[in-house]
């Protein structure tokens, strides 16, 4: 990685945009330059952030209200960035994470609810923190809920509010990389998972 390149980097996208496989391949590139890596994501990353993630990812879609999701997503991060991400930017590594504060502002500010004000808000108050550099990994919906729902298991509470909330959620994605366009840049998550990844790895200067 070039000197002074991102070292707190957030991948979004819709569900089954294909986030999980490549942070762990650019994790090996940038292991391959001699970088200290670390691999985290959300809502998770940290021991009681975990916890929170099982009350939010299973069950039933009407369990929470989009307003309490908010608060939820936004206490497991605070756990995170507390225990995971800050004292590995402080240690000097880099950090790669599955989803981060703008999976709340698009998922709950846009896609479940118009709470966008209100995410931003409590995100000022809690973390006050963004990633050097978002990559919005952007894939038709259909195919991203085709291969969420076909990983099976129990974390599918948000894939089951269906195809209309991820399109919503594509456009919600789209519109934060034309608000933030230089902290937020979107990649084709069409193709190949190689050519995906060397598409990242243009984008950060690898
Ligand atoms: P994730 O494990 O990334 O699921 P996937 O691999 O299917 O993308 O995230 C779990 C779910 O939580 C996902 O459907 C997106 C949702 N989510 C929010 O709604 N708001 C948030 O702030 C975060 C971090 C995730």
């Amino acid at each position: 990685m070039t000197v002074g390149g991102p070292r707190f980097i957030s991948f979004e996208g819709i569900d089954g945009s294909g986030k999980t496989t490549q942070v762990r391949a650019l994790a090996a590139r940038l292991r391959a330059t001699g970088a200290e890596v670390v691999e985290t994501r959300e809502p998770g990353g940290a021991e009681g952030a975990e916890m929170i993630r099982r009350l939010l990812v299973e069950g039933d879609p009407s369990r929470w209200s989009p307003e309490t999701e908010i608060l939820l997503f936004t206490a497991a991060r605070r756990d995170h960035l507390e225990r995971t991400i800050a004292p590995a930017l402080a240690r000097g590594a880099v950090v790669l994470t599955d989803r981060f504060a703008n999976s709340t502002r698009v998922y709950q500010g846009v896609g479940r609810a118009d709470l966008r004000a209100s995410v931003d808000a409590l995100h000022s108050l809690a973390i006050g923190v963004e990633p050097d550099l978002t990559l919005v990994l952007d894939i038709d919906p259909r195919v991203g809920l085709a291969r969420g729902l076909a990983r099976g298991g129990t974390e599918d509470r948000f894939e089951q509010f269906g195809a209309d909330f991820q399109i919503r959620l594509r456009a919600g994605f789209l519109a934060l990389a034309r608000e933030f366009p230089r902290r937020v840049r979107v990649v084709d998550a069409s193709g190949e998972a190689e050519t995906v990844a060397a598409a990242i790895a243009a984008e950060i200067g690898l």
